[in-house]
C-alpha cells in the first residue's frame, strides 16, 4: 500500500478548498480498506466520500481515506421491485442514471445530488418531497476498532430530515461500505406536488410524467438555483432548515406574517433558513473571496482562492445576525472538519 503524503484535498471537496492531508490512500477494495484499519489505529482517520458536504477548515492532520468501492449487483427481484445493493464510493447521480436507464423507480426527485452513495445515508439526503430513507433496505458498515460488519436496517437507522443514527449515536464509529435500495420496476409512485415540478413539468409539455421526465424537471430547477460546484466552489445548503417550536413559531409569526414556513406536525415548524437569509440582507454579498450565492442564499460559495476559515467566519457572521434578528438557531449542514 501506498500512501500520498502532503496531498492537496482540492479536487476532492466541492468547496475547493486548498486543504492538505498529511497522508493519503484511495481506498478500492473492503479487504484494502480493513487491512489499513488494523494498521493505522493511531492515526487520524478522515473518510472522505466526494467531499460535497464537507469543509476543511485547516489542513488535515492524519491519513484520509478516500473511498472508492465500486459496483452495483441486484439481490434480490420479482416482477415489480428490485433490490439493488451499490457499493460507498459509487458517484450518487451516476446511480440515479443507471436506475432512471432501466425504468427502476423511486430515486427520480434525488437528482442531481453531489457525493457519494456511501455517504447517502449519514444525513439522509433528501430533495423535492423524496428523502433516501423512501427506497432504503439497509446499508453495511464496517466499525471502525473492531473491524466487524454491521447491517443497519432502516429502523435502526432512525432516519429524520437531514439526520440519522450515524450522525448521533454512532457517530465517527463506522464507515459505510455498501447501500441496498428497493426500487419499483412499473407502476411508479410519483412525486411531483413538491416546490416548482408541478410548473417545470408544464414547461416541458408534459402531463402524464415518466421517472424519466420527472427527473429532467428536477434537474432544471436545481440547476436554476444550485451553482455546480465545477464553476463555482459550494456545498450546496451550508445549514440545515431550522425546525421551531409551536410557541416560538407563534411569537415569530407575529412579528413576520410574510415568512414562508412548513408545518412539519402540530408541534413544529420549519421555516425556510434561505429566507432569512435572504431577509438579514446577505444574499449576493461577497466578502473577498467568499460568499453568498446570488440565487440560493442558503449557499455558501468559494469564488476561488478562498479559505475554510474565510467561509467558517462568514458562515458565524450569519449564525450570529439570524440569532439576533429572528431569535432562531441555524445549525450547520455541512460537516466542518
Ligand atoms: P463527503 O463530503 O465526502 O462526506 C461527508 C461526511 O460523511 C464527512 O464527515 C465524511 O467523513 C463522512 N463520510 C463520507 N463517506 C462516508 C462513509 N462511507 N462512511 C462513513 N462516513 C462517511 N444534500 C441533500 O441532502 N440534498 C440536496 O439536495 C443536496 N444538494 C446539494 C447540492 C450541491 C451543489 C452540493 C455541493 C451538495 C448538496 N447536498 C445535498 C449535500 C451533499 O451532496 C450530500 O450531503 C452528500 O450525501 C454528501 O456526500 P459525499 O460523498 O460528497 O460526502
Ligand atoms: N428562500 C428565499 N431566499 C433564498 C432561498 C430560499 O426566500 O435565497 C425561501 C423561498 O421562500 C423558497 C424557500 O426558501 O420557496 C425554499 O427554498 P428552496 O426550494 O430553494 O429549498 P431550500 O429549503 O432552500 C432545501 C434543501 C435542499 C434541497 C431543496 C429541494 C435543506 C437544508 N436544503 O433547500 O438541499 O435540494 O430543499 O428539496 O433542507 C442540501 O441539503 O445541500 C440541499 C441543497
Amino acid at each position: 500500500m501506498t500512501f500520498e503524503t502532503n496531498k492537496s484535498l482540492k479536487e476532492f471537496n466541492t468547496f475547493g478548498i486548498d486543504s492538505k492531508a498529511d497522508r493519503y490512500i484511495s481506498v478500492t477494495s473492503e479487504a484494502m480498506l480493513k487491512n489499513i484499519l488494523q494498521e493505522e489505529q493511531k492515526d487520524e482517520l478522515l473518510i472522505l466520500g466526494g467531499g460535497s458536504n464537507v469543509l476543511f477548515r485547516n489542513d488535515w492532520k492524519g491519513l484520509v481515506l478516500h473511498l472508492n468501492l465500486k459496483g452495483i449487483t441486484v439481490t434480490s427481484e420479482d416482477e415489480d421491485h428490485i433490490e439493488l445493493t451499490v457499493q460507498a464510493g459509487e458517484n450518487w447521480h451516476a446511480f440515479v442514471e443507471y436506475c432512471l436507464a432501466r425504468n427502476y423507480g423511486g430515486l427520480e426527485n434525488l437528482s442531481l445530488i453531489p457525493g457519494n452513495v456511501g455517504t447517502a445515508p449519514i444525513q439522509n439526503i433528501g430533495a423535492y418531497g423524496v428523502e433516501l430513507k423512501d427506497c432504503f433496505v439497509s446499508c453495511t458498515a464496517i466499525h471502525r476498532k473492531t473491524l466487524e460488519s454491521h447491517t443497519f436496517t432502516l429502523e435502526e437507522c432512525k432516519f429524520g430530515y437531514r439526520n440519522s443514527i450515524f450522525k448521533n449515536e454512532v457517530k465517527g464509529e463506522f464507515i459505510i461500505t455498501s447501500v441496498t435500495f428497493r426500487l419499483t420496476k412499473r407502476n411508479h409512485e410519483l412525486h411531483i406536488s413538491y416546490g416548482a415540478i408541478q410548473q417545470q413539468l408544464e414547461k416541458q409539455g408534459v402531463d402524464q410524467p415518466t421517472i424519466q421526465e420527472v427527473s429532467k424537471a428536477v434537474i432544471a430547477i436545481r440547476q436554476s438555483k444550485l451553482p455546480d460546484p465545477k464553476e463555482l466552489g459550494n456545498s450546496g445548503s451550508f445549514f440545515k432548515n431550522p425546525v421551531i417550536g409551536k410557541t416560538q413559531f407563534q411569537t415569530f409569526r407575529l412579528q413576520f406574517p410574510e415568512a414562508p414556513f412548513y408545518e412539519v406536525s402540530p408541534k413544529e415548524f420549519k421555516i425556510p433558513a434561505g429566507w432569512l437569509i435572504e431577509q438579514a440582507g446577505f444574499k449576493g454579498k461577497r466578502f473577498g473571496e467568499v460568499g453568498v450565492h446570488k440565487n440560493q442564499a442558503l449557499v455558501l460559495v468559494n469564488y476561488g482562492n478562498g479559505t475554510g476559515e474565510a467561509i467558517w467566519e462568514l458562515a458565524l457572521t450569519i449564525q450570529r445576525e439570524i440569532k439576533k434578528k429572528f431569535g432562531i438557531y441555524l445549525e450547520p449542514e455541512v460537516n466542518i472538519i
